[in-house]
């Protein structure tokens, strides 16, 4: 049960109350007038002053959500812990990304996604790779599978919550028991790591949750253990993609990928100087016809009982290997779907779309058109509500301005807690009176509106402006404040200033929002910089020029969080290998993991290229003598017994766009340490390893909880030798986005391009694991292009090299990214099913104006609004005050 659902029930009763009481009062004070005696009877008899808000689909969803908890979920049907697809619209599908724009509102599904997927490549390459009979001991051990999963939900706070890999009927060869034959398989293997509440914990004398602990459990082991059956509740996720037990289907739902890679043994030499080649099977890929099979699929949202019991929801994708891997009937063998994983996200955490279906809207929505605009306004989705309420806003339609004493878009909120009696006179705009229409496209006349298809009359309108029946304190100051001048126009100038940081005042807001030349100078040369900058010309520029000022990736830490954090989870997961295995380590008959092996890291490099297509290249970079290597097996040679330390290691993986004729395709990596100019030498790895080399006290510490199965049976859960482990890790912030650089390669082996690159470090103990020491860095390398760009006016501490350059008339607009749209008090003029002016038009007029072509710039500004109205009205005043006077 949540607490956070209670609560929020809580206090809205809380408010019910008091309106209730408060407009008891009210009523009684009216009830001198007999004439609206009887309603106001039938008012307090009947209903409360909440009946208006009908029984809607949020409420359905939420009473299903309060009726399944802990203690009761384990005797409900499988149908009682699931919601409807349609609760969560727009999921990110594979092979619409690229076409399709991904609106922030869905970044934290996209980036599930993309981990999924990320995850999905990773073991199927390793398990491929690793087949034959001597890499057993090579191949992930069950710590490295621990640590992965922990790590993808350490590394992505605030977008992943859980993570899990579920091996399929006899698809694990486990490595790890010492008594087993490597060609024996287990029943079944799902490590599943989950990130705990730990509020209550004897250390967190915060008693917060400091989402920094993680349970990770084997579901195959103990009770209630097979999750492949039928009958388990949770498992929407196998059905998707096992048993895979008939070739029919084969050709269809796996796919070929092929990678270039080239190896280094030893600093400054290639292996080989050309790429080899590597294939394997992965998830599907969307094809040509009918039969589009995806990659990654998404479950319903679920009840996970017994497990975290909360309402999830998972991204899954299949991992692919030949099975059965040992065999001498090779014959038998062909590639199948062994496991699959799963990333998880609380439902809570989902936005949702209350508006009514429209462009932008479209899937099936199971809460469109919950909420509650009038029909002078339109409803536009907030951002970062999650499941909740009130999480919209209702900006006016084209030509209505908003009333003078209300500033901005009705807040979804605001409206779900008025009273019957504010919602229905409140929360409207009004028409615009004279709209002009735009010359260029119609004759120019200048058309006048109707006053008579605003649906009320004058008075009601004036009084409604006049004397708010909101009954909210701000409404009432600035009614009073209204009442109090005598100039209605100078009134209309004068808007509420609210500071938006202390010391704030008017003056330096007006002088932030002043268009600036200079800027726009610079960033036109910016631009110019960046356009005539391409793979043909770069090698014959001057470095700097391949480089942009860092305020031109404005905006990029949260832009391109969840491409960073595909580095964090990385140093994350290598942080955690590197202070907690100990390669001699053995438990009975469990062993321990070994080090790691150069294919691991050329796996995890990979994945991340491959599983997101904003990322063109990603990294892990070692400090000198950092990387030491399981010896290899049967090892007699003296030199290799404690492992082999190589002075270099830095796998590096990108995207390669033009598929050459030998085959090697969109996809190659290779050991920077084969390269003559050391990436130790390079600026971010200098920078990072300054920084971090000696002083580790901003590192946070995250535990992590390991539970295994007793036995290769799972027979039950008993705790891991080592429990809990605890490890030191950077967090996002402690990662460094470098100024976009273009990447020009003389070779054309890379691909080029403008990026922005994400460095962030990882830690290991050292040899004699005493002390923490610095290990080396991760790299991602995201296209600038998926960044857009800001040009609205910022305060003067933020680094935007694009503010305030945008073409908007300063006094009377202020500007959306694209759009400028008229300030509190004023009006947009047109009559062109608009509210806003374009941001494109404005550059357009401005650049003609520039060249001193006819143009209309200078009309493209918002007027004071409602201003004859509103001046016609005071005689409605005066009637008023003497009907009240007569009255009393
Ligand atoms: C290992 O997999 C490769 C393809 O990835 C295959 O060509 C090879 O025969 C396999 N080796 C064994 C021993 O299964
Ligand atoms: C890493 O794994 C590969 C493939 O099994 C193997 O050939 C190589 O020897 C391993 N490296 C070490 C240092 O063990
Ligand atoms: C595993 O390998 C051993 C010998 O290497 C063989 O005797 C046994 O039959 C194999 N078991 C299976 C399940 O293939
Ligand atoms: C834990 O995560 C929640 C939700 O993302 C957040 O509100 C809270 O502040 C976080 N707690 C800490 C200690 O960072
Ligand atoms: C799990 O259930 C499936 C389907 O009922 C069955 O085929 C399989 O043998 C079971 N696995 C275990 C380990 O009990
Ligand atoms: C690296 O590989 C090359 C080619 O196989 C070989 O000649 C060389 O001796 C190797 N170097 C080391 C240090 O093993
Ligand atoms: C993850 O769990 C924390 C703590 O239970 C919760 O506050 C947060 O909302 C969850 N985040 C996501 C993305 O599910
Ligand atoms: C996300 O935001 C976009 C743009 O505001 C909107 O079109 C879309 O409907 C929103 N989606 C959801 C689920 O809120
Ligand atoms: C696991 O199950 C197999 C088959 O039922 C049995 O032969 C074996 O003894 C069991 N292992 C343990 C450790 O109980």
């Amino acid at each position: 049960m949540s607490p956070f659902r209670l609560g929020r029930r809580v206090s809205q009763m809380v408010i019910y109350g008091n309106e209730k009481m408060e407009s008891y009062h009210r009523y009684i004070f009216i009830t001198i007038l007999p004439v609206i005696l009887f309603p106001i009877l039938s008012g307090v008899t009947g209903r409360s002053v909440y009946n208006w808000i009908a029984y809607d689909s949020i409420d359905v969803v939420m009473d299903k959500l309060v009726t399944v908890n802990e203690e009761n979920c384990r005797s409900k049907p499988k149908e009682e812990l699931q919601l409807p697809a349609s609760t969560v619209s727009q999921r990110p599908v594979y092979n619409m990304l690229l076409t399709s724009v991904i609106f922030s509102n869905r970044s934290n599904l996209l980036h599930l996604h993309n981990m999924a997927l990320n995850r999905a490549f990773y073991f199927s390459y390793m398990y491929q790779k690793l087949n034959r009979s001597v890499d057993f001991s090579t191949q992930p051990g069950i710590m490295y599978l621990y640590m992965s999963t922990t790590a993808d939900v350490t590394g992505s706070e605030g977008f992943i919550n859980g993570s899990a890999i579920f091996f399929d009927n006899n698809c694990f060869y486990p490595n790890f028991y010492s008594l087993l034959d490597f060609n024996r398989t287990v029943p079944l293997f799902g490590p599943r790591a989950w990130r705990a509440d730990d509020y209550d914990e004897s250390t967190n004398w915060l008693r917060e949750p400091t989402n920094n602990t993680v349970d990770i459990h084997d579901y195959s082991a103990g009770e209630l253990s097979n999750y492949t059956s039928p009958d388990y509740k949770m498992n929407n996720w196998y059905s998707m993609w096992m048993p895979d037990l008939s070739p029919s289907q084969d050709s269809l739902r796996k796919f070929t990928y092929t990678v270039g890679l080239k190896y280094s043994n030893e600093t400054g030499k290639f292996i080989k100087d050309e790429f080899e080649s590597d294939a394997f099977f992965g998830p599907p890929q969307p094809g040509q016809n009918d039969d589009i099979s995806l990659p990654v699929e998404w479950t319903v949202p679920y009840f996970d009982c017994g497990r975290s019991n909360r309402w999830i929801v998972s991204a899954s994708s299949p991992v692919v290997e030949y099975m059965p891997r040992y065999s001498d009937f090779v014959q038998l063998r062909r590639p199948r779907f062994v496991a699959v994983i799963t990333q998880d996200i609380e439902f809570e955490r989902i936005d949702i779309n209350p508006c009514p279906v429209s462009e932008g809207n479209n899937d099936p929505n199971y809460f469109a058109g919950t909420a509650r605009c009038k029909p002078t306004t339109m409803c536009e989705p907030l951002q970062g509500w999650g499941f909740r309420r009130g999480g919209y806003q209702c900006v006016c339609q084209p030509g209505y301005y908003y009333p003078w004493w209300h500033d901005g878009p009705f807040q979804g909120l605001e409206i779900e807690q008025a009273t019957q009696d504010e919602y229905e006179n409140g929360f409207n705009c009004y028409p615009v009176d004279y709209q002009q229409v735009i010359p260029n496209e119609m004759p120019t006349w200048v058309t006048r509106r109707k006053r008579s298809t605003y649906p009320v009359t004058t008075k009601d309108r004036f009084l409604a402006e006049a004397v708010p029946s909101d009954s909210s304190p701000r409404v009432k100051l600035v009614a009073k404040r209204a009442l109090d001048q005598k100039d209605m126009k100078a009134r209309l100038r004068k808007r509420r200033f609210i500071a938006r940081y202390p010391g704030e005042t008017k003056k330096i807001r007006h002088k932030r929002d002043l268009f600036d030349q200079e800027m726009r100078q610079r960033m036109e040369n910016i631009l110019i910089r960046k356009y005539k900058t391409n793979g043909g010309n770069c090698a014959s520029k001057p470095a700097y020029q391949l480089f942009l000022p860092g305020d031109a990736a404005y905006g990029v830490e949260k832009a391109f969080e969840a491409q960073g954090r595909t580095a964090l989870r990385l140093a994350h997961f290598l942080c955690d290998f590197l202070q907690n295995v100990d390669e001699y380590e053995t438990f009975g008959n469990l062993k321990g993991d070994r080090r790691l092996n150069e294919t691991h890291l050329f796996g995890e490099v990979l994945a991340n290229v491959m599983s997101d297509f904003k990322v063109m290249g990603s990294g892990v970079f070692f400090d000198r003598y950092k990387f030491r290597m399981s010896p290899p097996l049967n090892n007699t040679d003296p030199r290799f017994i404690n492992g082999i330390t190589r002075e270099f290691f830095g796998p590096y993986a990108w995207k390669y766009k033009n598929v050459n004729s030998d085959g090697l395709s969109n996809y190659r990596a290779e050991d920077f340490a084969g390269h003559k100019d050391y990436y130790i030498d390079k600026y971010w790895f200098r920078r990072m390893k300054s920084r971090w080399q000696t002083n580790f006290s901003a590192l946070k510490k995250y535990t992590a909880k390991p539970m295994i199965r007793s036995d290769e049976n799972g027979t039950s859960l008993v705790r891991f030798e080592h429990y809990p482990l605890t490890y030191l890790a950077p967090t996002y912030e402690h990662g460094e986005w470098l100024r976009p650089e273009f990447k020009c390669d003389p070779t054309k082996l890379k691909y080029e391009d403008w990026v922005s690159t994400y460095v962030v470090p990882f830690f290991g103990r050292n040899d004699l694991k005493t002390h923490l020491e610095f290990k080396g860095v991760v790299t991602v390398e995201v296209k600038l292009d998926y960044l857009d760009i800001n040009q609205c006016p910022g305060e003067f501490f933020e680094a935007n090299g694009f503010k305030n350059t945008a073409r908007c008339n300063y006094q009377s607009s202020y500007r959306g990214s694209y759009k400028c749209e008229c300030r509190q008090g004023y009006e947009y003029p047109f009559n062109d099913l608009a509210w806003y002016f374009d941001g494109q038009t404005m550059e357009e007029e401005y650049d003609k104006m520039m060249r001193g072509e006819p143009n209309r710039y200078d009309t493209l500004k918002c007027r004071i609004a409602g201003a004859s109205s509103l001046y016609g009205s005071w005689l409605l005043v005066t009637v008023s005050a003497i009907i009240l006077m007569f009255w009393h």
